[in-house]
């Protein structure tokens, strides 16, 4: 730490839309405070360092991590630039934690993931979900049998964004579409709960005018010849539910699956338990508590989202691109 009061100092780049919701929760966290704010503008970055009390602020993305004083960087940047960003934080000596997907390829993933062994960075993955009391209750309810054996999970993502124009969402060059944003939960905690990766992958895509996915239907066969099927959509709303079956019975995670609010244990048809997860502060300090305890624990990432994992979940994110014919500009698929 580099402050004589040993909190851990964050620094944002991208101060975005999902930057206020991370520094709402590290305003509320021991341990942690936001003392920089990077964007490429400066008085963005001005106007977000005094909404929540950060000491410093650049107008450009280079100064943040060059500067000493500075331990953990969280990227909130659009797809398309996570893995130029995460490589000159880790090439700085800088703890990483990124914004989902962890990158636009696989290939990327591996190569950030071998700088922060090399640079012995912490470097994770804000899956905010697989942080959260609820799947490590779901995962326990599987794992103990509650619902039989494990057969195959179900789930939804997706809201009508049509209305968007110019938005990261829909735009090539920023790696945008359904697959990456939201399909990536689904791929991310369907692996999480099955415990492995998947062998065998199917799908089928609509490319829209804009040249991103706006609707992906996805078939995975994991080992043990367990199966996860989703579908996801920038162009339909959706019921947003995750099912995941067994011999026995299904464990319900209703609207928003991946907020980790609630979820409910049937047994045959009867439901048996439900359980809510109202989070302290808004589901954020999870993945921020993790990485502080990364960087004073001296692990790369924590185990509920492995390196092995992010580089399995884009490796099958990668396959149902290509499968689907959802490709982006060169650019921003190198390694370079
Ligand atoms: N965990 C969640 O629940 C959740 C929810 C939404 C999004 N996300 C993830 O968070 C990341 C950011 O999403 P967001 O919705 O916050 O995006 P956003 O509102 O569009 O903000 C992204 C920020 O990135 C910066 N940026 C840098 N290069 C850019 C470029 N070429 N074009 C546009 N912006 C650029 C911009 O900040 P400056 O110009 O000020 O530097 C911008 O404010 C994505 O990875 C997304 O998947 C996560």
């Amino acid at each position: 730490m580099s402050n004589e009061h040993e909190s851990i100092r964050w620094g944002i780049i991208g101060p975005g839309g999902i930057a206020h919701q991370f520094s709402q929760a590290l305003a509320q966290t021991q341990g942690g405070e936001l003392y920089a704010v990077a964007s490429r503008n400066k008085a963005r970055a001005e106007d977000f360092a005094q909404q929540y009390a950060a000491e410093i602020s650049y107008g450009n993305y280079q100064e943040i991590v060059s500067d000493p004083s500075v331990d953990v960087i969280y990227i909130a940047t659009p797809h398309s630039h996570h893995f130029q960003h995460a490589k000159a934080c880790l090439d700085a000596g800088k703890h990483v934690l990124m914004e989902k997907p962890l990158t636009v390829t696989a290939q990327q993933t591996q190569t950030l993931v071998a700088l922060s062994k090399e640079k012995g960075c912490v470097f994770q993955e804000a899956l905010w979900s697989r942080y959260m009391p609820c799947f490590a209750k779901v995962k326990t309810w599987i794992d103990s049998g509650e619902i039989g054996e494990l057969q195959y999970i179900t789930s939804q993502i997706g809201f009508a964004f049509s209305h968007l124009r110019n938005h990261r969402l829909t735009l090539p060059e920023l790696a945008g579409g359904a697959i990456l944003d939201l399909g990536v939960y689904s791929t991310s905690i369907s692996q999480y709960l099955i415990g492995s990766h998947p062998t065998k992958v199917q799908a089928m895509g609509m490319i829209n005018k804009d040249g991103v996915d706006q609707n992906t239907l996805v078939n995975l066969r994991h080992p043990g010849n367990i199966h996860s099927q989703f579908t996801c959509t920038i162009g339909a709303q959706c019921s947003n539910a995750m099912t995941i079956h067994g011999k026995k019975g299904y464990i319900l995670l209703p609207h928003c699956f991946w907020n980790g609010n609630s979820a409910s244990l049937y047994k045959d048809e009867r439901c048996v338990a439900t359980e809510n997860f109202p989070h302290p502060i808004n589901g954020f300090e999870y993945q921020i508590a993790s990485t502080m305890e990364s960087i004073v624990d001296g692990r790369l990432c924590d185990p509920r989202m492995s390196h092995e994992d992010s580089i399995g979940v884009m490796k099958t994110l990668d396959e149902i691109r290509q499968q689907i014919g959802l490709a982006f500009p060169d650019n921003i698929e190198s390694c370079d």
